[in-house]
Order: structure tokens, then sequence, then C-alpha cells
């Protein structure tokens, strides 16, 4: 059985862009960093993934679909879609969208004898270990079926050091491995500046609310009780830690020199 995962920081962006959408959107290089915009580039990120959608495709398996925004408009698009994440807050956001089938699971540990024309990786390949990801996409294609992956992935000259590194898939190393699992490019575009306002957003509204609330969260801690104040840091040096990762992860420079969004359209050879 699959491990079931609820991921916290997910989790909170989703609370805080009260988003149907879990990825970063297509921008306009132009728009204003306004929460609004946010959620009109990730309109346009998936009408635009879904131009990219051969012709006769009917059956799409969306994986790692987290809360089914881009599932349901691929249905009302009129493709017969299911859905799977492992994430379990997910799967509660996701009951009632359209009815449209969506498992619990990993996508590794997915089961069926059901074959889909398109499998959609939106910003979830880079959870999926990729040899286990390519053969699980082989099996459960039809033939000369699509994989459409969006996400990003380290450039050739990342530094492996970098927080940015982690839990990211090489881009020459992730083209190689398609080839060798018998997926051939049909179309690649690289996105990235139009996905790093995001980023930039995510850091003016950290320098407008979340900062100060720590502040303050602080202050009041030490006004109130200073002994406990510094135990209460240094148990908590654990979860910091990941915030302070996080102010990295939404540093755009530092995504600009590490990291390439890219999108993939694949064809099973
Ligand atoms: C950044 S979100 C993207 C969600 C959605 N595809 C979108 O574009 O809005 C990443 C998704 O991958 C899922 N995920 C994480 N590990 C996974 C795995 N091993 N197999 C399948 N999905 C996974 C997460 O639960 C989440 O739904």
């Amino acid at each position: 059985m699959s491990q079931k995962v609820k991921d916290p920081i997910l989790n909170y962006y989703r609370k805080i862009t009260k988003s149907d959408y879990l990825h970063y959107g297509y921008w306009n290089l132009e728009d204003e960093l306004k929460v609004e915009n946010l959620h009109r580039a990730q309109e346009r990120y998936i009408k635009h993934l879904i131009s990219l959608i051969p012709q006769g495709v009917e059956t799409v398996l969306d994986v790692g679909c987290g809360t089914g925004g881009n599932a349901l408009l691929l249905q009302e698009k009129g493709f017969h879609v299911e859905a799977l994440s492992p994430d379990i807050a997910q799967a509660e956001a996701f009951k009632g969208k359209g009815e449209i089938p969506f498992y619990l699971t990993k996508f590794e540990d997915f089961e069926t004898d059901k074959r889909y024309d398109l499998i959609l990786m939106s910003e979830s390949n880079q959870y999926i270990p990729m040899r286990e990801g390519f053969k699980k996409c082989r099996n459960l294609l039809n033939n000369k079926g699509s994989l459409l992956v969006s996400d990003y992935f380290l450039r050739d000259n990342f530094d492996r050091d970098h927080v940015l590194a982690i839990c990211t898939h090489e881009k020459q190393e992730y083209q190689k491995t398609a080839e060798e699992f018998g997926f051939e490019i049909i179309k690649s575009e690289d996105i990235t500046s139009r996905v790093t306002p995001t980023l930039d957003l995510a850091r003016l509204k950290y320098d407008e609310y979340v900062q100060p609330t720590l502040e303050l969260f602080d202050d009041l801690l030490i006004g109130w009780a200073p002994i406990p104040y510094k135990i209460v840091k240094f148990l908590a040096r654990k979860p910091l830690k990941t915030l302070e990762m996080q102010l990295q992860l939404i540093d755009s420079h530092q995504f600009l020199q590490q990291r390439q969004y890219m999108i993939y359209l694949f064809e099973l050879v």
C-alpha cells in the first residue's frame, strides 16, 4: 500500500494563495506582482499546457494532481481524466471535483489495468524517482502515448551543494534517461522567465506579512518570558531551519542560477 503524506509547505501555499493550483503559473512579464495576477498566470499556464496536447488524445492521467484545478479544466475541455496524489490534504480538497476518479497513492505505487493516451506531470515530476517514473509511464501509456512534463530541472552548471539542488532532476540526465526508456522529445520549451515572478511575489508577501508576524511573536515571547523564549527557540531550531531554507527556495536570482523550468512533450516510440 502506498504511503499517505501531508506536505505542510504545499498545504500552506494552498491556503495563502487560495488557489486550486499548486504550480507557478505562466506570467505575462509586464504584469504587476499581485495575487490576482498569480491566479491569472496559473489559468494561463494550464491553458498553455492543454494547447500542447496532441490531436487524438482522449484519456489523461494527471499525476501529482494537487487539489484538482488542472484536472477540472482538462475535463471541461472534453478529456477523460483520472488523477492521483499521495497527499491526504489534497485528496480532501480534490473531493467532488467533477466526479473525476482520484487515487490516493504515489505514482510509483499506482497499479491499474487501464492504459492512458497521455500522462500529465505538472510540477510533480521532481518528486518522483526518475527511472521509476519513466518505467511506470511506459507501462501505463497506450502505444505511441504522450508524456507532458512541466517542471524545473537543474541547469548543466548547477552547484551540487546548493539547497536548490535538493529533490530536483538534472536536465541533461533527465533527457538521456527519457531516451533510454523510449521517450522521444516532440516539443520542449524553456519558460523559466515566465514562472519566476511567482517567487518574487512570494518574497514580497513574506517581507510584507510573514516577517513582521514572526518578529511580533519574538517580541511578545521575549517580553513575557525570556528563559522559555530561549528554550522554545532551541527546540524549534529544525522548523526554523526549514523556514530559512524556504527563503532560499523563493529567491528568483538563485533559482535562475541553478534551475531551468522546462515543458517537455514526449512521445513513446
Ligand atoms: C507542486 S504540486 C503540483 C500540483 C498540480 N499538478 C499542479 O500543477 O497544480 C506537486 C504534486 O505532486 C504530488 N506528489 C508528490 N510526490 C508524489 C509521488 N511520489 N507520486 C505522485 N505525486 C506526487 C504532490 O502531492 C502534489 O500533488
